[in-house]
């Protein structure tokens, strides 16, 4: 099928167009390139250097590219920012992806994969978090994906929008081949500043807090592979078939893994020291969040390749270590 790929170049975007040339499909990669790496796409993919606000084009290129599927990956996805900067927010994350359905609707395109966030929940329901959970944001990032999920409702009731939606917990790891992997600036996730630490890049990796009512004192999150979560996309093509239907999913391994848990990870992944502090608590961390993601396994039949976060911080270490400086690096310029 023809997938129009927005937000393509992005971390999830790009892992995404390599399982769907994978898996015979044609994705079409939409990208403004601004937060996206273009080496992050392979050279045989068809890359449109465009703005998701930009009607006109994205209307042409859906007629033009026949397009079938669109997923919509493209969104800035900083908390600390979003409540720095709403405005930013809520004009890329939620004004211009007005637009894209807009184009979409008008040029008869109706069926959507859709990049949420665990982050809709805020700290309103216990974990394991379920469908069934409910929404409720505590930050403006939060507040532009749970609106787009409404959003979302609203158009296939009204126009017969078909959509699957994934609130994606803690997207981690890399391409097992270490081709492409997490590259953001600044970095601001967990497992890369590790890494970073391990590498020597940074001198000591600053954890938020070790007095949360958690086992080790540290939050628990659920590490989910960026393959495995690339995967789950694919797997609800055949739900889009049916129109006017919202199809939605929390997608994680199950599984709580604590900050240190991550240091020792690295370590183990790296054979390296990874050096730690502790500093005060994070504003807007809760202090666990893991997924119940039965839904996604009993209907889509989806089933995690990197279960285990070992697995995954080996990806993750692969590529950061053989790309220091992430899309910038040299060739051989591995430590
Ligand atoms: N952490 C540290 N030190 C760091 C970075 C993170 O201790 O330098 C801790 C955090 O406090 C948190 C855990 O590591 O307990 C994970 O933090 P991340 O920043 O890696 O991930 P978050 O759980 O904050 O972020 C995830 C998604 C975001 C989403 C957010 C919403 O990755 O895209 O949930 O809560 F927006």
């Amino acid at each position: 099928m023809n997938v129009l790929v927005v937000g393509g170049a992005g971390y999830i975007g790009s892992h995404c167009v390599r399982l769907l040339e994978k898996t015979g499909h044609t994705p079409i990669v939409f990208d403004n390139l601004r937060r996206g790496h273009a080496d992050a796409l392979p050279d045989t993919v068809t890359v449109i250097e465009g703005d998701l606000g930009d009607y006109g084009l994205v209307h042409d290129v859906l007629i033009r590219e026949e397009i079938e599927i669109v997923m919509h990956f493209a969104a800035y996805a900083y908390v600390g920012e979003s409540m720095q900067d709403p405005l930013l927010y809520f004009e890329n994350n939620t004004a211009k992806s007005i637009a894209l359905l807009r184009a979409m609707k008008d040029a008869g395109v109706r069926k959507i994969v859709f990049s949420s966030s665990c982050t809709i929940f805020g700290d309103s329901s216990p974990s394991p978090l379920s469908e069934s959970a409910s929404p409720y944001p505590i930050s403006a990032y939060g507040h532009t994906k749970a609106g787009f999920e409404s959003l979302l409702d609203y158009c296939s009731k009204a126009y017969g929008f078909s959509a699957a939606i994934f609130r994606y917990f803690n997207a981690s790891g890399a391409a097992s081949s270490g081709e492409i992997g997490e590259d953001h600036s600044p970095e601001t996730h967990l497992i890369p500043i590790a890494i970073q630490c391990a590498l020597g890049q940074r001198k000591s990796l600053a954890i938020f807090g070790n007095d949360y009512d958690t086992p080790d004192g540290t939050c628990l999150r659920d590490y989910v592979h960026v393959d495995d979560i690339s995967a789950a996309h694919v797997l609800a093509f055949p739900k889009l078939q049916e129109a006017g239907k919202i199809h939605i999913y929390n997608l994680g391994t199950e599984k709580p893994t604590s900050v240190l848990q991550i240091v020792t990870a690295v370590e183990k992944a790296s054979a390296r020291k990874v050096h730690y502090h502790i500093e005060p608590r994070r504003d807007g961390d809760v202090p666990a969040a893991y997924a119940d993601s039965s839904k996604a396994r009993n209907e889509l039949g989806w089933q995690p390749q990197f279960p285990d976060i070992d697995s995954i911080v080996a990806t993750a270490w692969r590529w950061h270590s053989r790309h220091p400086r992430g899309y910038r690096s040299d060739p051989d310029e591995a430590p």
